[in-house]
């Protein structure tokens, strides 16, 4: 399979930790120098052999031009940002004005709250997963208590199903039900713990804009992993990182998306406002973006002018707040030249068979040992698959399970109580890491296989 697979040179574009980086001594093949089976981009993608130079590029310039580098060179900081913005776009199926790059996912969450989720007495309640990441938990909470409701009674979550899934229906069910009570609803479009891709996004965006909700997606697990259309499902907005599928390294800038209908030419005009007095300025039928603001946010005509009214730049462009760190885009310019190099097509296709290998050996060979927590279907999920293990011997606790992995070169992680999540991912993935994977699982749980 590696042999035939058209992007297994993706690979050479990235560092792999060797078994001796990562300290491991206990290698089946004795090589120290060889690589380790690395399958957690789900939690931090492996670094661009490119991001260096880049880098080193902007650390140069900042060496030989001092504050000149903010308006000279091939990249001046000033507008950083757009050398990124575009290849972004074209990750997440937006337009290019649809997308920013700022913070992280937990602040832009907090700043889509302040614009999006603007409850009143009748309609102050938010629609969320169960099982959401708890950093999202903790943003969406806070709001809810800053405008004076009660998280516990303001924010609902559909039922799963037996499996612990999502369904469309039960979602649809909720929105039917208290609609008129919601003004927003978050899904993560690929789930944290279960892997399980929401495939079915639109509709629910559709029944929820029927009942004036708002769509937010968190976007973490999903973006450069599944292929994803933010404009055409006509969602208002979506936040995500790039440290995971996009390999911008850890704490890297994150992205959001604004649809456009909530910032057209329009809006903006209508939006310039003094400090916020002027919100409702022209046309009060268009919507008119609450937003904390900042310079970063102001056209670039006015930016540097000092003046206390805001007139906003074009687009998701008008939220940011501060300058960008110049760093940090240039990493994640390394990392999304390689994805876009490839394209999202060919990187699902690819994942698609990655992903379903590991199902099928895992099923084939561990299947009393295993089981899969994401769904079957593989419309259904991204990379990722979350296993458990409902029968360990007492010998071995999920604990020493986890370690002897580590022990023998496998980077994955886990999750409480006793997740292990997994994820091949496409562009630096082999079909030999999956094989090697189940074959070190297998002898860790004591399970003889045949190659
Ligand atoms: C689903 C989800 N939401 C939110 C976060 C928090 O991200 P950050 O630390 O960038 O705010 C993560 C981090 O892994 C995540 O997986």
């Amino acid at each position: 399979m590696d042999a035939i697979d058209p992007i297994r040179d993706g690979r050479t574009q990235f560092f792999v930790p060797s078994m001796k980086d990562l300290g491991v001594r206990d290698t089946d093949s004795g090589d120290a120098d060889g690589e380790c089976v690395y399958l957690c981009g789900n939690s931090l993608g492996l670094q661009p052999r490119a991001a260096r130079a880049l880098v080193n590029e902007e650390l140069d310039k900042w060496s030989k031009k001092g504050v000149n580098g903010h308006f000279e060179g091939e990249r001046p900081w000033v507008s950083i940002d757009d050398n990124v913005t575009p290849l972004v776009a074209e990750i997440v199926g937006a337009l290019p004005h649809e997308v920013a790059v700022m913070n992280s996912l937990t602040v832009n969450l907090q700043l889509i709250m302040t614009t999006f989720y603007e409850p009143t007495q009748e309609r102050h309640k938010v629609l969320m997963e169960a099982q959401a990441f708890g950093s999202d938990w903790h943003a969406v909470a806070s709001h809810v208590e800053l405008n004076g409701y009660d998280p516990h009674e303001s924010i609902m979550s559909p039922e799963m199903d037996k499996d612990g899934l999502h369904t469309t229906a039960a979602w649809l069910s909720l929105l039917d039900r208290e609609g008129e009570s919601i003004s927003v609803v978050l899904i993560g479009a690929v789930q944290y713990l279960t892997g399980q891709f929401f495939d079915d996004i639109p509709t629910i965006t559709q029944k929820a804009h029927e009942k004036g909700v708002r769509v937010l997606l968190d976007c973490a697990h999903a973006v450069g992993n599944v292929p994803l259309c933010l404009h055409d499902w006509q969602v208002d907005a979506a936040i995500w990182c790039h440290y995971k599928y996009c390999n911008a390294g850890p704490g890297a800038i994150g992205g959001y998306f604004i649809h456009e209908k909530h910032t057209n030419s329009d809006t903006v005009a209508a939006a310039s406002f003094v400090n916020g007095h002027q919100r409702n300025k022209g046309d009060s039928k268009i919507f008119q973006p609450r937003r904390l603001a900042g310079w970063w946010g102001a056209d670039l005509s006015t930016r540097f002018s000092m003046r206390h009214e805001f007139i906003s730049a074009t687009g998701a462009a008008g939220f940011r707040l501060s300058n960008p760190p110049v760093l940090e885009t240039v990493a994640l310019l390394a990392s999304l030249r390689i994805h876009t190099q490839y394209g999202m097509q060919a990187l699902r296709g690819k994942s698609l068979l990655l992903t379903g290998y590991l199902e099928h050996l895992l099923e084939t060979m561990l299947q009393s040992h295993v089981h899969i927590l994401t769904p079957r279907e593989p419309n259904r999920r991204g990379c990722q698959l979350s296993l458990a293990f409902p029968s360990l011997p007492p010998s071995t606790p999920f604990e020493r399970l986890f370690k002897t992995l580590a022990d023998k070169g496998v980077v994955v992680d886990h999750r409480e109580p006793n997740v292990i999540r997994v994820a091949p991912t496409p562009l630096y993935n082999s079909f030999a890491d999956v094989w090697r994977f189940v074959d070190i699982l297998a002898q860790a749980l004591g399970v003889q296989c045949e190659q």
